[in-house]
């Protein structure tokens, strides 16, 4: 009886320290660090604004998870897409996959070693943008794996929207090596004007699906190339 209930409760705290959502898979325990300029995602599910996840954030882990040989692949997912028409299933939109990051001298407060890259594709970062109209805040799940030495991929496979939408991080993973993800983390963005945390919900009356204006900003902010300012149009159509 003793036995069985603290079981049990290891069992609950191993939940409770889930870094990634209820139901996703893979689940990981390990706490990846994300950081807006000085905004940290401090409690995995968070709910973050768009302006403050409107530019890619930094990552870090704990030190003891990291050796200064290794490289590791930076990979963002929405998980809340709103279906394709005559379709009642959300879908996945690869939102970042950035290759080459290893641990660099800096520390942070905590001792969490700073993973930088100096690559920001193949898959470069689109800042969330989740429709005004919609019935709920997305979630945005981050995953950090080793990154095999032979690993192939390109930004031209990732370079339309309908290779990043409907994303398979698992079969992805297995068609390309990678093994389980060594630290995650993830936060929310609620796109509904009034929503707590949205510091750029513009609209009052709700934004079309089709207006570009959610990533206007994030745009001139960004000095994005042409492929994803064109990749950004073509995504706002299904606003992610
Ligand atoms: C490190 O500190 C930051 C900021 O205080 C905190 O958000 C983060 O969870 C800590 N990281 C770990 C791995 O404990
Ligand atoms: C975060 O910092 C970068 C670099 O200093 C800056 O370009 C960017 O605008 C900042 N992002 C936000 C959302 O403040
Ligand atoms: C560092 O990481 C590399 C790549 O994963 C691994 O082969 C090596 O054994 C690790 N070294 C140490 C000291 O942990
Ligand atoms: C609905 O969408 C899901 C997720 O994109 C997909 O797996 C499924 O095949 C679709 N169903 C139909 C009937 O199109």
């Amino acid at each position: 009886m003793h036995f069985s209930s603290s079981v049990f409760i290891a069992a609950l705290v191993g939940i409770a320290q889930a870094q990634t959502p209820e139901g996703f898979k893979p689940s990981v325990n390990t706490k990846l660090d994300v950081m807006f300029n000085s905004t940290a995602v401090k409690t995995p599910g968070e709910l973050l604004s768009k302006q403050t996840t409107s530019t890619q954030p930094r990552i870090a882990i704990s030190r003891n998870a990291v050796n200064s040989t290794e490289t590791f692949v930076f990979v963002m997912l929405d998980l809340d897409v709103p279906p394709a028409q005559g379709n009642t299933t959300r879908r996945v939109l690869l939102h970042a996959m950035n290759t080459g990051f290893k641990a660099s001298q800096q520390r942070m407060a905590n001792g969490t070693v700073l993973l930088t890259s100096s690559e920001t594709g193949p898959a470069a970062y689109l800042p969330p943008g989740p429709p005004a109209t919609d019935t709920k805040a997305h979630r945005y799940v981050e995953l950090l794996f080793a990154q095999p030495a032979n690993l192939q991929v390109q930004a031209s496979d990732f370079a339309n929207t309908q290779a990043r939408i409907g994303f398979d991080i698992v079969s992805f993973g297995q068609k390309n090596g990678l093994g389980a993800p060594l630290a995650a983390n993830f936060f929310t963005v609620d796109g509904r004007a009034g929503a707590s945390a949205s510091g750029t919900a513009t609209a009052s009356g709700g934004i079309a699906r089709n207006t570009l204006q959610p990533f206007e900003g994030a745009a001139g902010h960004m000095d994005m190339s042409f492929g994803l300012a064109g990749l950004l149009g073509g995504l706002a159509i299904v606003a992610v």
